[in-house]
């Protein structure tokens, strides 16, 4: 077990007086929620091994919440306990704070208290992705003219060190790609579904009582949080600010169980993927279900966990995987930016490692490729009545309109006896060329309803 045996201080020679101990790193906790809490265990569990690690303590000495008689369950009420408010401006223009920690949530206030904390010329450390996604062009200037740090490891794929990966591991690469699953709650949901067959309603009802969800979930399951985070990832792999408005973004809530059956027996899982690609001079950036060959090693990440997979020129295809929410797992990364930054505050700006992993040349954003110019391969499920005579129409038409089908099959309809549903895979094409041969195909009185079209990746 590990024993808290770290000391600060170097030995010194007999007779002469120990050197003093380093001053603490003073943090300013906004929010004792999971991520706060989570942060706040591992930091009072670790102390003597972080401070070893850092080469000064950390200490939590300010805490704000809303409601105080909480958060002085999760405190205690030892000597050494943290000043708890429910002033956070008090909080980010206290003397006593040097890094102000926000994990409160949200985009109103805690732009706004970031901002004051910044022009009190305190660090920030934040796990709130939505606000680096809509907000972030200013945050980072704004600390970057007051010589700062905003550090946001806890924002993306929680306990993955992915944006220390990209900054740094792989700075010596362009890289071509990265994908990954980046929303705890939805993969919690779909291999809740998939595996212990639950409702969508009751898989939500578990993540959320887990920690797992936004305070409004519908960030998770409509692929926003995912978004968010893909603007991030992408604006480290890219050398741009976040381009969240241009991110396109489809969640899991209109998924059909049955087309999830049907892909599965072609040998292929689904996935809410976030992908941010190279396209020509400029970029895809997506958020969608997509469905993976059952071998793909994405394929393989259930529950909660998160896996985000690079490809880059030098060092090829890495990957990295670990929880993807939690109290905990989230504090893990919050706490590694206090560590560089407890490293590293005393170090002039220009010799900190960058926001955005860029010292010169960030771009505001680069052109994103719209929805129908992006190519891949995709799943279509057709609901047809009479299908011997339907199918054969509708190979032909596809065909005629440059759809290449390269597999095949039918399955009863899921609910209606009279039906079939021809499931069919194409080869890699434009969305635009995709959509008039389906629309001139559901115009036809023998097909019922939309089509259902998913993407599929194979990601090598
Ligand atoms: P919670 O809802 O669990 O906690 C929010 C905390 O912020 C609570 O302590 C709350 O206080 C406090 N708070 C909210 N509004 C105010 C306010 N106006 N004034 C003072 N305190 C306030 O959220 P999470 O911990 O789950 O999430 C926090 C942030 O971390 C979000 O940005 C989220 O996206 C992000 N995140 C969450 C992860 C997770 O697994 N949950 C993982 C990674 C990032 P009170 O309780 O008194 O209301
Ligand atoms: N709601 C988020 C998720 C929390 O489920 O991924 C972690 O960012």
């Amino acid at each position: 077990m590990y024993q808290d045996h770290f000391s600060l201080s170097a030995s010194s020679p007999a007779g002469t007086a120990p050197p003093a101990a380093p001053a603490p790193l003073r943090v300013g906790l906004l929010g004792l929620g999971t991520v706060g809490s989570g942060t706040y265990a591992v930091l009072e569990r670790n102390a003597a091994l972080i401070a070893a690690r850092a080469g000064r303590r950390i200490e939590v000495r300010m805490v704000a919440v809303r409601n105080l008689a909480r958060a002085r369950t999760v405190l205690g009420e030892q000597p050494g306990t943290p000043l708890l408010t429910d002033d956070p401006q008090a909080l980010v223009c206290s003397p006593e704070v040097d890094v102000v920690v926000e994990v409160m949530g949200g985009t109103g206030l805690a732009r706004s208290l970031v901002l004051q904390a910044i022009a009190h010329g305190k660090h920030v450390v934040t796990a709130n992705k939505a606000l680096l996604a809509e907000h972030g062009a200013e945050i980072f200037a704004a600390a970057q003219a007051r010589g700062v740090v905003v550090a946001y490891e806890g924002a993306v794929a929680v306990s993955i060190p992915i944006i220390k990966a990209l900054r740094e591991g792989l700075t010596a690469n362009r890289i071509e790609w990265v994908a990954g699953i980046i929303n705890g709650t939805t993969n919690f949901i779909l291999s809740a579904m998939r595996e212990r067959g639950l409702s969508f309603a009751t898989a939500l009802a578990e993540a959320q009582a887990l920690g797992y969800a936004e305070a409004d979930p519908a960030f998770d399951v409509q692929g926003t949080d995912a978004a968010h985070k893909l603007s991030l990832l992408a604006a480290n792999a890219f050398g741009t600010l976040p381009q969240y408005p241009q991110v396109q973004v489809q969640g899991i809530t209109a998924v059909d169980a049955a087309d999830v059956a049907f892909a599965e027996q072609l040998g292929y899982r689904l996935k809410l993927l976030g992908i941010a690609k190279r396209h020509g001079t400029g970029l895809e950036l997506r958020v969608h279900p997509t469905l993976l060959p059952e071998s793909h090693l994405l394929a393989q990440v259930h529950g909660s966990m998160n896996a985000v997979m690079v490809k880059s020129d030098a060092a090829g295809i890495t990957l990295y995987y670990g929880a993807g929410a939690g109290a905990e797992q989230t504090g893990s990364a919050v706490i590694a930016d206090l560590v560089d930054l407890a490293r590293s505050a005393s170090l002039s700006p220009a010799q900190r490692v960058p926001a955005l992993g860029f010292a010169s040349g960030v771009q505001p954003g680069l052109p994103v490729v719209g929805a129908d110019d992006v190519e891949s391969a995709f799943y279509v499920r057709l609901d047809l009545s009479r299908p011997d005579a339907t199918v054969p129409r509708v190979l032909q038409q596809l065909a005629a309109d440059g759809v290449q089908v390269q597999r095949m099959a039918q399955h009863p309809h899921p609910s209606d006896p009279e039906l079939r549903c021809l499931v069919l895979l194409t080869a890699p094409l434009a969305l635009r060329t995709l959509r008039p041969a389906l629309q001139a195909v559901e115009a036809w009185p023998t097909v019922l309803g939309y089509a259902s079209v998913l993407r599929v990746e194979s990601l090598v």
